[in-house]
C-alpha cells in the first residue's frame, strides 16, 4: 500500500523582500548605464525619501548605522555629553552613540515597546544633549511630549527610524521631528540590500551631511571637513526606488496583515497582541506579541518552526546587557523594568506583504497550538 503524504506547505519566513520585474528592470538599466556609484538613481531615491518623511532634504547613505553616525556627527555630539535612548533596540543605536564618545542613558519603554516620555524626562540633566527615540517595530514614539521636552531643555532630536518607513504621529511622518535616520537593510519594509538615509528640514545640516558622506568635499576637491565615504550606490538606489514608489501599498498590506493577525489572536489569554495608540500610524516592520508570564518562548518558537513558520525575538536582551557595553564607562545601566519584562516575553510573527490569508491563518493556528504545550 502506498501512503500519499500531503505536500509540505512552503515555509513562512519572518521577512521576504518583494522584488518584482520593475526592480529588475531598473537595476539592469543601471548596470547597462555603466554608472554604478552614487549618481542620478541616488538623487531619485532621495526625492522619494523626502516625500516619505515630509522633509525638505534627504541624504542617502550606505546603511542605517552610518545614518545614525552621520546625524550625531553633524550635530557635533561628543565626549562630555549624554544621549537618551531606549534600552529596547538594536545594537546600532548604542554603537553609534558610543562611537561619538558621548554617554548613553536609557529611558524605560511603555508596553507598546516605545520610549516612555516620563522616563525620558526623569533622565534629563546638565549633560543631556540629544534624545534618540527608536520607532521600534515601525511604531513611532509618542513624539508630542518628547518634542516638548526637547524644546524646553534645548535638546537635539535624532530619530532612529530604521524600522519606521511611512509611520506617522498625528499625520506627521517619522523622520520629520529632527534628524530622521532610516535603514534600507534587506529585511526592512523597503530595502536596497544595504542602505540608509538621513531626513531633515535643516538646509545647513543637509549640506554638511552631503559633504561628510563624500570625504568632506563641498565641491570637487574642495574639502570642508574630515569626511567619510558613506555613499550609497546607484545599484542600491535602483533596488529601492520601485518599492518607494509603492510605499503606501506596502504599508497598507502590512497594516492589513497585522489586523488579520490581531483578529485571530486577540482573544487568546496567553498572548497580548500589539496595540496602536490613537493618532499613530504603525508601519508594522514587525508584528510582536507578548507571551504571558511563565510561557516558554523557546518552546513556542521551536514548535512554530516545526510547523514551517519562522518567528523572531527582537531583542533577546537589553541593548546594554552584553559584554561590549555592560561595564563600558559611558553606559549607564538605568533601571528600566518594563523593557526588562518585554525582552523576556516578546515574540515577532511574520507580517510581511508576501503573506496570503491562508498563511496568516497558519501563523495564528500554529501559535495557538504551540501555546497549548509551552
Ligand atoms: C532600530 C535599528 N537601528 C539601526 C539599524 C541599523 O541599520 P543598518 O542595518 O541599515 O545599518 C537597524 C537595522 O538593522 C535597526 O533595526
Amino acid at each position: 500500500m502506498t501512503v500519499t503524504q500531503a505536500p509540505a506547505q512552503p515555509r513562512i519566513r519572518i521577512s521576504a523582500p518583494q522584488l518584482g520585474p520593475d526592480v529588475e528592470n531598473l537595476v539592469l538599466s543601471v548596470l547597462r548605464s555603466g554608472h554604478l556609484a552614487q549618481g542620478p538613481m541616488v538623487e531619485r531615491f532621495e526625492a522619494l525619501c523626502t516625500a516619505m518623511a515630509g522633509t525638505a532634504h534627504a541624504v542617502a547613505l550606505a546603511n542605517g548605522t552610518v545614518a545614525l553616525d552621520a546625524a550625531l556627527a553633524v550635530l557635533d555630539i561628543g565626549p562630555g555629553q549624554e544621549v537618551i535612548t531606549s534600552p529596547f533596540t538594536f545594537a546600532a543605536t548604542i554603537n553609534a552613540i558610543l562611537r561619538t564618545g558621548a554617554s548613553v542613558r536609557f529611558a524605560d519603554i511603555r508596553d507598546d515597546f516605545t520610549i516612555d516620555p516620563a522616563s525620558v524626562s526623569a533622565l534629563i540633566g546638565p549633560a543631556t544633549t540629544a534624545i534618540m527615540p527608536v520607532h521600534l517595530y515601525g511604531l513611532p514614539c509618542d513624539m508630542s511630549p518628547i518634542m516638548s521636552l526637547a524644546a524646553s531643555h534645548g535638546l537635539a532630536m535624532v530619530e532612529d527610524a530604521a524600522q519606521a518607513h511611512a509611520a506617522s504621529v498625528d499625520g506627521r511622518p517619522a523622520g520629520s521631528f529632527g534628524l530622521g535616520c532610516f535603514s534600507f537593510y534587506a529585511t526592512k519594509n523597503v530595502t536596497s540590500g544595504e542602505g540608509g538615509c538621513v531626513t531633515t528640514d535643516d538646509s545647513m545640516l543637509a549640506e554638511r551631511l552631503r559633504a561628510m558622506r563624500n570625504q568632506g568635499m563641498r565641491s570637487r576637491y574642495d574639502y570642508a571637513m574630515i569626511g567619510q565615504n558613506w555613499r550609497m550606490t546607484d545599484v542600491a538606489a535602483a533596488i529601492a526606488i520601485p518599492q518607494m514608489e509603492h510605499l503606501d501599498d506596502i504599508t497598507r498590506a502590512r497594516q492589513d496583515n497585522a489586523a488579520v493577525l490581531t483578529s485571530l489572536l486577540h482573544t487568546n489569554p496567553s498572548v497580548t497582541t500589539p496595540s496602536v495608540p490613537a493618532g499613530r500610524r504603525h508601519a508594522w516592520h514587525q508584528y510582536t506579541v507578548l507571551l504571558e508570564h511563565g510561557i516558554d518562548r523557546d518552546r513556542v518558537a521551536t514548535s512554530m518552526s516545526s510547523d514551517g513558520i519562522d518567528t523572531g525575538v527582537y531583542y533577546p536582551g537589553l541593548v546594554w546587557d552584553h559584554d561590549a557595553y555592560r561595564h563600558h564607562p559611558s553606559v549607564h545601566r538605568d533601571h528600566t523594568p518594563v523593557a526588562r519584562d518585554c525582552i523576556l516575553r516578546c515574540l515577532s510573527l511574520p507580517v510581511h506583504p508576501g503573506l496570503s490569508g491562508h498563511d496568516l491563518q497558519r501563523v495564528a493556528e500554529s501559535l495557538e497550538r504551540a501555546l497549548l504545550v509551552a
